[in-house]
């Protein structure tokens, strides 16, 4: 049998009281549909069908990376109609496994064992025992302990509220049942809604039996129904990650505050401070020290290199035993090769600068090269953009720009060059010169500071 999977996402979501459709809320980076899909994927489905519905283009368009049919679902009447609108997507002979675009953080390895409970009796439910089953649907068995339906919260007694084992929403069903019991499932419930649970009944009715089988862990079924149960998911999440991570030998100061939301990979002896957020692909080579209160986003970082707190850097890539920070940003496309030192409220963007290199102070450099050993003093700023396009700045090595210095680009100071404080470079400075641009100064000896005037 072929395997078709149908992840659900058209749900409004109304419990997050949001305007962004609830399966493009972030867990860990990514969209809650993201991870669903995933775990789909790593199972190698004949298919994906994704039902989408509110907020349905959004949607496609930020999981555009989504190989799957799109089916739409124009109005939510249900999660059993919501199924019913992929099965014409699903050839006949299939075994159709429904996946819920909000429950997030389920593992290919469980929904393996769902399948082959299915491959039993045709008809396979994940559930879960919990100690607070409250908010999901209730497993209803009889005296030998055979599945017979499940009930909503809803529309259960006081009785069945007291059951502890639960629906987690995901099953496995072949799609010939699937439609013909879909078909028998009505909206008469407290929502007034086809409930893709009903079949269940409906199946017991036939007589069928159900397969239950329980995921590995009690994190992998928790849906994402409001703002808190998504936090809770966020830091089960985080906590997951920075543990494996040590396992891997990384060194946390506090993995409670540390948040790997992409993918990290290290070398030895790296040390994380606290309050550090990584994100997409960063790498790190051996001894990297990252400061406490920094951001990190798809950069590379080498042998030795350190940043010190409070930095935000992006898209960028640091050479070995280079030093970032305090108060430092790199913006994407920034190179800084190996020895290079970034000081205290310095922005960088879309520069390289070559080794050994000095930024240390309150300066700008953007779209620039700069040589190697060369010192830009405090205050310096390269005027890259004039109002309507951006122009390069090439400074050759070894070159020295003294204090508030202003570099109007397009220009070029050559190899050994010395700008003066103070200096506003319009024209291009010949190799091993020195330029400057000052007003000469004056003193005015008889000159009397202003004195404030008396109230009367
Ligand atoms: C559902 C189950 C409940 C289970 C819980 C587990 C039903 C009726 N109930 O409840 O037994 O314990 O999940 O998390 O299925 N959807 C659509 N179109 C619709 C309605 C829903 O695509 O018209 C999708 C949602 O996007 C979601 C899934 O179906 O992915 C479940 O819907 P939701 O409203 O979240 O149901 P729950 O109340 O969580
Ligand atoms: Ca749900």
């Amino acid at each position: 049998m072929a395997l078709s999977i149908v992840i659900l996402a058209a749900g409004q979501g109304t419990r997050m009281l949001s305007h962004r459709p609830k399966v493009l809320h972030e867990l860990a980076g990514r969209p809650l549909l993201q991870h669903v899909y995933d775990a789909a994927r790593a199972l190698a489905p004949a298919r994906v069908v994704v039902v989408y519905g509110h907020g349905g283009e959004l949607v496609r368009q930020r999981c555009s990376q989504i190989k799957a049919h799109w089916v739409e679902q124009p109005q939510q009447l249900g999660s059993g109609h919501a199924v019913r609108q992929a099965l014409p997507h699903i050839p006949e002979q299939d075994l159709v496994l429904v996946l819920c675009g909000d429950v997030p953080l389920i593992t290919a390895a469980t929904l393996e064992r769902l399948i082959a409970a299915a491959g039993d009796s045709g008809f396979g439910l994940l559930t879960v025992t919990l100690d607070n089953p409250s908010g999901y649907g209730r497993i209803l068995r009889d005296a030998q302990r055979e599945v017979i339906g499940i009930v909503e919260e809803r529309d259960a007694t006081p009785e069945q509220r007291m059951i502890k084992e639960i629906n987690t929403g995901l099953m496995a069903v072949s799609v010939r049942w699937l439609r013909e019991w879909l078909g028998r499932v009505g909206n008469d419930n407290a929502q007034g809604e086809y409930y893709l649970t009903d079949i269940v009944a409906v199946a017991v009715a036939d007589g069928h039996s159900v397969s239950t089988v329980s995921p590995d862990s009690e994190v992998e079924v928790r849906g994402v129904n409001d703002r808190a149960q998504l936090a809770e998911l966020e830091s089960h999440v985080r906590a997951r990650q920075a543990r494996s991570l040590m396992l891997q030998g990384l060194a946390l100061i506090d993995p409670a505050r540390f948040d790997c939301r992409g993918e990290l990979t290290f070398g030895t002896d790296c040390v994380v401070d606290i309050n550090v957020i990584l994100e997409g692909a960063v790498r790190f080579g051996n001894g990297v020290r990252v400061g406490a209160n920094t951001v990190i986003r798809d950069s590379e970082l080498g042998d030795d290199v350190v940043i010190l707190p409070n930095c935000i850097i992006e898209d960028s890539s640091i050479s070995r035993r280079s030093q970032v920070g305090p108060f430092a940003r790199l913006r994407p496309q920034t190179k800084l090769h190996e020895d290079v030192r970034i000081g205290n409220f310095v922005e960088i963007k879309k520069s390289d600068i070559a080794s050994g290199t000095k930024i240390n102070h309150l300066s700008y450099v953007g779209d620039t090269q700069v040589g190697k050993n060369v010192n830009i003093g405090a205050g310096t700023i390269v005027c890259n953009y004039d109002g309507a396009n951006k122009h390069r700045t090439v400074i050759g090595d070894g070159v020295f720009v003294g204090s508030d210095t202003q570099l109007v680009a397009p220009v070029l100071v050559g190899e050994g060059a010395t700008i003066g404080a103070g200096t506003t470079v319009t024209k291009d400075v010949p190799p091993g010169v020195l330029a400057i641009s000052r007003t000469p100064q004056s003193t005015i000896p008889s000159w009397q500071r202003p004195q404030k005037k008396k109230e009367k």
